[in-house]
């Protein structure tokens, strides 16, 4: 192929793609050394932008941040496993470095097509529970993955009753939810049923979720921050979320993230994907071409005073 040829390819393939991947084709697959590579991907079925049932900015299609979230727990797990040896290992050990064991129990939020949800499922996790509002895309997928360690639910994030962020000086983004009446169910209501049908009614040791911060705004972040409060018990839980940057809008939206984790009792950092160091060294794994737009915020819940 000469150069011209090459970039011409270059430039048709980009073209084929939204913020940076495929959100047309009916198929996609996930590949990853630690699933077998690429004659063991996940395979995703997605309603993309040529198909009718698609619904721009929903869990109809693939986003981004989906890719690097299976890379780090992909490579997180490759790390952990090196280390161990001939050990077991322990679940909340693995889940404070993003691996995961075969005890694990796992909890994905804001789904979409299941792709974080099925890479700990594929890695072998115990048990894997994956929720969305609108979770038929990754019931498809689950199904046809036959994975029966994954377990898809309907789940809304919901604001907790206890708690607000405080509105901050300069902040004139939404009204002061401070004011609200309180919604029912409350987010501790909302995830009681998940949490019951988890192993031992216990909290999961991972709680992982990609693109689930966008362009939302302070009421909606709150809702998902008591959610994932609500999930998280503290000294077991280590919760991982990958955001993007897609302009403006999103920091805004990180920043009512943040503001609702502090008041949520999480505590936590973001890191540049790129710059995420697996067991002190950088990243072997295949990353993929813009993980510098993206960070991943690692949280956990602080104990109660
Ligand atoms: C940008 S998509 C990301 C999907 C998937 N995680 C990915 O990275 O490909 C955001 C997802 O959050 C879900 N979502 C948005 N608001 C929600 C809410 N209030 N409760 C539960 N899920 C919600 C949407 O249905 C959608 O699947």
């Amino acid at each position: 192929m000469s150069a011209d040829d090459d970039i011409a390819a270059k430039e048709a393939e980009a073209l084929f793609k939204i913020h940076g991947v495929d959100q047309r084709s009916a198929e996609l697959a996930f590949s990853h050394p630690a699933l077998g590579g690429e004659d063991a991907p996940v395979r995703m079925r997605q309603d993309g932008s040529t198909s009718k049932a698609f619904v721009p900015g929903t869990s109809t299609v693939i986003w981004p941040c989906a890719y690097s979230l299976g890379d780090y727990l992909c490579d997180a797990t490759t790390a952990y496993r090196a280390k161990l040896g001939d050990g077991v290992g322990d679940a909340t050990e693995a889940a404070r470095v993003g691996a995961v064991t075969a005890d694990t129990v796992a909890v994905e939020l804001g789904a979409g097509l299941g792709l974080g949800g099925m890479v700990a499922a594929r890695l072998g996790a115990r048990h894997v529970a994956i929720t969305d509002s609108t979770p038929a895309a990754a019931s498809r997928n689950v199904q046809a993955n036959g994975l029966g360690n994954a377990h898809v639910s309907e789940l809304w994030w919901r604001r907790a009753a206890w708690r607000r962020a405080p509105k901050r000086d300069g902040d004139e983004s939404e009204s002061d939810i401070d004011d609200e009446p309180n919604e029912v169910p409350t987010a501790e209501d909302a995830v009681k049923p998940l949490l019951a049908s988890l192993p031992d009614g216990r909290a999961p040791h991972i709680v992982i979720g990609s693109d689930i911060c966008y362009s939302q705004g302070k009421q909606e972040m709150q809702a998902l921050v008591d959610t994932l409060a609500a999930m998280c018990e503290p000294s077991r839980t280590t919760a991982y979320v990958v955001f993007e940057d897609r302009g403006d809008c999103c920091w805004g939206t990180l920043n009512h993230f943040w503001t609702a984790a502090e008041s949520a009792g999480l505590v936590g950092d973001p890191t540049p994907v790129e710059d995420v160091e697996i067991d002190g060294k950088k990243r072997s794994g295949p990353g993929r071409h813009n993980d510098s737009e993206r960070l991943l915020l690692r949280l956990t819940k602080r104990a109660a005073a």
